[in-house]
């Protein structure tokens, strides 16, 4: 097996390898949870009920939310029963390590780089625009050149917001992982308050003849609405990329990730109900639809703090998903699959510094300069491929004598694996061809990278 491409890792060896280079044990439940609300309520509520209500779903997008929060809750079981068996850095990409070997590890590692990066340059960029309005509404405006991706014809050039966010949240994630959370915290609390804001004011402003009709494009417009707005909940899987620094991670894991999409899906219905009760979904095609719901009944004032609460919600899923995209690319590198500078933890932070740094400057060169909102389906398209091959690894890894029982465990077995499986591969026949092309691409690039360095470099050779 030792120089095969499908030579696995052992659990144990990997909790031992954990003894030489290791992070602090700091996180509790209730920090997952934040950690988790923080990484998945941002662009989803603010921005995309909006579009999603207007060119899918309509008022029936609630089902879409739904339908990919069941998605989602199933994939969620999965990763946590995998998360508390081994609690190991590196998400599902050390889960399939250990099941599936290594080709299949790195390309499933692979993908969630393609999810976290893209999903942090996403993110930044929807940003920088809600930031730009923002700043509009006190009569600060900031230069077209630099509000945006490179397109000379438009007159712009860079993005400017949107590298100076993603570098001053990289400084944070610098600074330790306590720091950070401490951040989030106040962060995911003001953004809760904002939405929770919205809901109880909005809910006077519904008119219930905007719900008629509820679901004007049909069941196809609810399942291809589910496909997009499967990126609101995208987040919780980096929370259990944590795991390392988590106490007690049996317990807290599952508590942690199925506790924040749970949330998560109350609140992403209540706002969307209220917001299509609030206006005709046909007028929501706009970037800032939930302040928008509140300008047009002359609410400006919270309109505003809408606004504020919006700018604050993206940062913190640009921390937890940059965050998350280190610690992949930190387990990567302890494996020896890409260079050790990855996997250098700074002596004084504890925290993988370079790493932070190098992975922080190559997502806001893509957020500063490549057109993006074409790419973000691909965001969706990354996470499903990594969702599918979780699902099915933890049927393979109830067969694995080498991991302690004891932690959470899947319920149903092997039923609820099977249909997270199913439900993930028919999430992905919504998305554009487009879409499934570029991904078979960065697979083959992916492979190439393995095959050249990560092959010859794994510590599995020794
Ligand atoms: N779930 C994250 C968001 O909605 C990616 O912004």
């Amino acid at each position: 097996m030792k120089n095969t491409i499908f030579r696995k890792k052992s659990v144990s060896d990997l909790l031992h390898q954990q003894g030489k280079i290791q992070l602090n044990k700091t996180l509790g439940a209730f920090d997952l949870m934040l950690l988790g609300i923080g990484a998945i309520v941002g662009t989803g509520i603010f921005i995309l009920p909006g579009t999603v209500a207007a060119e899918h779903a309509g008022p029936g997008i609630i089902f879409s939310f739904i339908i990919a929060a069941i998605v989602c809750a199933f994939a969620a079981m999965c990763y946590s029963e995998f998360s508390s068996s081994i609690p190991v850095t590196g998400s599902a990409y050390t889960y399939t390590y250990v099941v599936f070997g290594e080709v299949v590890a790195w390309l499933v590692g692979w993908s969630l780089i393609l999810e976290y990066g893209l999903a942090v340059a996403a993110v930044a960029t929807g940003w920088s625009s809600y930031l730009g309005s923002l700043l509009t509404g006190f009569n600060i405006h900031i230069p077209q050149a630099v509000s945006g991706a490179f397109n000379p014809e438009n007159g712009t050039y860079v993005n400017l917001p949107a590298i100076v966010i993603i570098l001053v949240i990289a400084f944070l994630l610098t600074m330790g992982i306590k720091e950070s959370t401490k951040f989030n915290t106040i962060m995911v609390s003001l953004k809760v308050a904002v939405i929770l804001l919205f809901i109880f004011v909005g809910v006077f402003y519904v008119e219930p003849t905007n719900w008629k009709p509820f679901m004007p494009f049909g069941t196809s417009g609810i399942l291809s609405g589910a496909a997009l707005v499967f990126f609101a909940y995208l987040g919780f899987d980096a929370v259990s990329s944590a795991a390392e620094e988590v106490k007690n991670p049996q317990r807290n894991m599952p508590i942690g990730i199925i506790g924040s999409l749970l949330i998560c899906t109350v609140l992403y219905v209540i706002v969307s109900l209220v917001l299509t009760g609030m206006v005709p979904y046909t007028k929501l095609n706009v970037s800032d639809p939930v302040s928008y719901a509140m300008q047009l009944v002359h609410q400006d004032w919270i309109s505003g703090i809408i606004s504020l609460g919006a700018v604050i919600g993206m940062m913190t899923v640009i921390l937890v998903m940059l965050y998350g995209g280190t610690r992949l690319i930190f387990a990567f590198s302890r494996d020896g699959l890409l260079p050790k500078v990855m996997s250098e933890v700074n002596a004084k932070r504890q925290t993988p510094v370079k790493n932070t740094w190098i992975t922080a400057i190559l997502i806001a060169f893509c957020a500063g300069f490549v057109p993006l909102d074409k790419l973000t389906e691909l965001v969706n398209m990354g996470t499903l491929l990594a969702f599918t091959v979780v699902s099915i690894g933890v049927i393979l890894l109830r067969k694995n004598k080498d991991i302690k029982t004891g932690g959470f465990k899947v319920p149903f077995f092997p039923v609820i694996p099977l249909i997270s499986f199913a439900l993930c591969i028919f999430l992905m026949t919504q998305l554009s061809i487009h879409t499934i092309i570029f991904c078979g691409i960065w697979i083959i690039v992916g492979l190439i990278i393995y095959f050249i360095y990560g092959k010859k470099h794994s510590l599995l050779n020794k």
